[in-house]
């Protein structure tokens, strides 16, 4: 049994903020960020309310009326997120006790932008061990948070917003999966967050923010997700013509543009939201899965690749039957 997808579900925070908004904070332009992003706008989080948690439970609470399940009815809950509200507990035990999940398993994993796709891979695995029957996956972020507003290179990028996806073990679903990691590429992309408290370390206590060596990532990101795809295409023996929909991490629309043009592809067949978005890490590929699926972009049947690159480094694919 494989993982299919049943329902879908997202949360953006309320407030869109335009490139020309941040104009008024920071030396940038709309002019700049559109022509080397294809960002015109992201939703940040602008109110108390508005969580890691509050989006996560409502992209949940939507997938599951998508999919026509009950929360009891699910088994799994994983989250997938670099900005979690607490350290502990996880945001899927939160998201659990918020739905009434109470017959699930929860728990949260760290592959930055790639998160969602591990999730969606780790509960594929769990459903090929016939442990689970259906799951609950969500990528959520405020990377808000985290992101250094003084830098504007990097801070320009980044969306908050949630998304999910049902899961139920079934005979058809995901053909094929993978996903890799490269842990010495790491400080290209990273965010050491941490302070300590042990009164035996004599600790460096300031909070550091998201840092990006935004060329290096570009290179790494097309060539990467690139591969990652050929080598998936390969397994199963498909061209990429054959692939109906390529919903691929959203982080800058340069990237997808140069991908489809290594695949030797129309951009007809790479759907987007970065323009409205930004790049919202986990949540990108869960939310653009639920924009186009509500907008009946989808038919029964279609092939649709996942595949999304991220800090760690870690990239992944999925290659799946709607
Ligand atoms: N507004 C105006 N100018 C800016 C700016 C902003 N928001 N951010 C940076 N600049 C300036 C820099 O200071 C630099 O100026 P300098 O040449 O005087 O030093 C210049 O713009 C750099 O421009 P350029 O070389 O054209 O940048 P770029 O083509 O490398 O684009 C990124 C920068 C970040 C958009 C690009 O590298 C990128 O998208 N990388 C991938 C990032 C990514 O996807 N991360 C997420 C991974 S999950």
């Amino acid at each position: 049994m494989r993982a299919k997808i049943i329902g879908t579900g997202s949360c953006l925070p309320q407030k869109a903020v335009t490139n020309d908004d941040l104009s008024t904070l920071m030396e940038t332009s709309d002019e700049w960020i559109k022509s080397r992003t294809g960002i015109s706008a992201r939703h940040l989080v602008s109110s108390e309310t508005e969580t890691t948690l509050s989006m996560a439970v409502n992209a949940g609470k939507s997938a599951l009326a998508d999919a026509g399940l009950l929360p009891e009815d699910i088994e799994l809950i994983i989250v997938a997120t670099v900005s979690s509200d607490f350290i502990t507990p996880s945001t899927a035990c939160m998201v659990q006790k918020e739905l009434g999940a109470v017959h699930a398993a929860a728990f949260d994993m760290n592959a930055a932008c790639s998160g969602f796709l591990f999730a969606l891979n780790t509960a594929d695995a769990y459903f090929q061990a016939g442990i689970y029957q259906n799951a609950l996956i969500i990528g959520v972020e405020t990377l808000s948070k985290i992101v250094d507003w003084k830098d504007r290179s990097t801070c320009v990028l980044f969306g908050d917003g949630a998304g999910a996806a049902v899961l139920r073990a079934d005979s058809e679903g995901i053909i094929a999966s993978l996903q890799g990691s490269n842990g010495a590429g790491g400080h290209v992309l990273m965010c050491k967050n941490r302070s300590s408290n042990n009164p035996f370390v004599a600790t460096d206590t300031r909070l550091d923010y998201l840092y990006m060596d935004g060329q290096e990532v570009f290179k790494f990101a097309v060539k990467k997700e690139t591969e990652c795809i050929q080598e998936l295409l390969a397994q199963t023996g498909l061209a990429p013509s054959d692939i109906t929909w390529y919903l691929l991490h959203q982080a800058n629309q340069r990237i997808i543009n140069s991908i489809a043009r290594k695949l030797k592809l129309p951009l007809d067949k790479f759907p987007s939201n970065v323009d409205h978005c930004g790049n919202t890490s986990a949540a990108s590929i869960p939310i653009l899965l639920d924009e186009v699926h509500r907008a009946n972009t989808l038919s029964e049947g279609d092939l649709i690749l996942l595949s999304g690159f991220g800090a760690g480094l870690t990239w992944g694919a999925a290659l799946l039957r709607w």
